[in-house]
């Protein structure tokens, strides 16, 4: 019906490649198989339990379930500014500077939205989680993709990065506008030091483009690593800001909160646009983020400590069969190559084997741009016994189809 009432914004949204993946995992679900599954970023772990009192004891008070800030409380954005204050030295005023959202992702869309006019060009890495390139997309933007390189040790290879940048910069028009850079990077796990958004801070003022930095792996870092923010560079918040989740560092996924911080003029445009779009998150979520955010953090080394001695357990079951992958030194996720053996069949293909014969479910690296082929993302969402029965059912897939 109404063929002539065409939806083109829509039409600009691919078929999710992950879709196929999910696909046949529901059906091997139905069919009552067991699927050991890696392939989304979603935390297993519960929410610690002082969030969680927090957010029953809120809920029982009458006064906090009318309408809320769409901006966020005073409250949780103080509590914001207060972890940029502990964790890296950062002041930032809660009023113009701190922006609370539904989750990371919703106020980067909303973030884009605002501010991005049809035929802008943008400047995002590829590969990329996929929302930092289709939010563009979905405004009638243009994304020039800059493929990512790391060394052994997963850091980003700067001199490379600059120098695609540069060429991407005086070869676009119009001019790109916004640069997006996400470290460490989902998917590949790549991580940079503060030397690398100094450079990208100057180069902004240079050409004038703003900057958007996330960072939602902040806290899930292993080892002597501990992730930079872009504003321990002075004056980083003329030209810059950074979204945050806490999604990952305390397992709240499902409550969907939020931040994004930073350059005063794009934090007014967000919460200018939320303020025409959303009432502000349920009162007693945002009431439990702030405990989140203030409270006692061991549970953040819990958490971190899980990811980390997973990832160990995963490297050495993979090693021992064969499969050799780069350590990670942030984030939930191991970026893997997919053996030799396998490549010609596209990380999609491979997935879908993966899936169909060894019963363990990855991310293809397609699923995240053409740039993330022959890769598969591996989320540490399963338990270590798990993490061994997936490296034997592989090692049985290897056996049964060799070359
Ligand atoms: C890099 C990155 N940014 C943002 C998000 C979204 O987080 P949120 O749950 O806060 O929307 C994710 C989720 O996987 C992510 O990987």
């Amino acid at each position: 019906m109404f063929d002539e009432i065409e939806f083109n914004k829509i039409k600009r949204l691919p078929k999710y490649v992950f879709a196929s993946i999910n696909e046949i995992k529901l059906q091997m679900r139905r069919n009552g198989e067991d699927v050991i599954d890696f392939s989304m970023g979603n935390p297993d772990g519960p929410t610690p339990e002082h969030i969680i009192n927090k957010l029953c004891e809120a809920a029982k008070k009458p006064k906090n379930h009318g309408y809320s800030v769409s901006k966020g409380i005073y409250k949780l954005r103080l509590a914001v500014s207060n972890w940029y204050k502990r964790k890296y030295n950062v002041s930032l005023n809660p009023d113009t500077e701190v922006c609370a959202t539904m989750g990371s992702k919703e106020g980067y869309v909303h973030l884009i939205q605002a501010i991005t006019n049809p035929g802008d060009n943008a400047i995002v890495c590829s590969p990329a989680y996929p929302i930092h390139y289709y939010a563009f997309i979905l405004n009638g933007a243009n994304v020039i993709n800059l493929p990512i390189k790391w060394d052994n040790e997963m850091y980003l290879d700067i001199e490379s990065y600059f120098n695609d940048l540069q060429k991407s910069i005086k070869s676009a028009f119009p001019k790109p506008k916004f640069v997006v850079v996400n470290f460490p990077h989902n998917p590949t796990t790549t991580i940079v030091k503060k030397e690398f958004y100094e450079r990208l801070v100057s180069i902004a003022k240079q050409e004038r483009f703003y900057i958007i930095s996330d960072i939602a792996y902040a806290e899930l870092c292993f080892g002597d690593f501990k992730t930079p923010s872009i504003f321990e560079v002075d004056g980083a918040k003329d030209v810059a800001v950074e979204t945050y989740t806490l999604s990952k560092t305390y397992n709240m996924a499902g409550w969907r909160v939020g931040f994004v911080v930073g350059n005063k003029k794009m934090i007014e445009a967000l919460q200018k646009i939320k303020s025409w779009i959303d009432y502000g998150m349920h009162n007693p979520t945002q009431i439990a983020a702030t405990i989140a955010l203030d409270g006692e953090q061991d549970c953040v080394e819990e958490i971190k400590s899980k990811y980390e001695h997973r990832m160990e357990v995963l490297i050495k079951s993979f090693n021992s069969i064969g499969w050799e992958v780069n350590k990670p030194k942030a984030s939930m996720f191991v970026w893997a190559k997919i053996p030799n053996d396998y490549l010609h069949l596209g990380s999609l293909e491979f997935c879908k084997r993966i899936l169909q014969e060894a019963k363990v479910a990855f991310s293809p690296g397609v699923g995240f741009g053409e740039n993330g082929e022959g890769y598969v993302r591996i989320a540490l969402i399963e338990n270590d016994k798990r993490i061994r029965q997936a490296s034997k059912n592989l090692k049985n897939f290897f056996q049964k189809f060799k070359k």
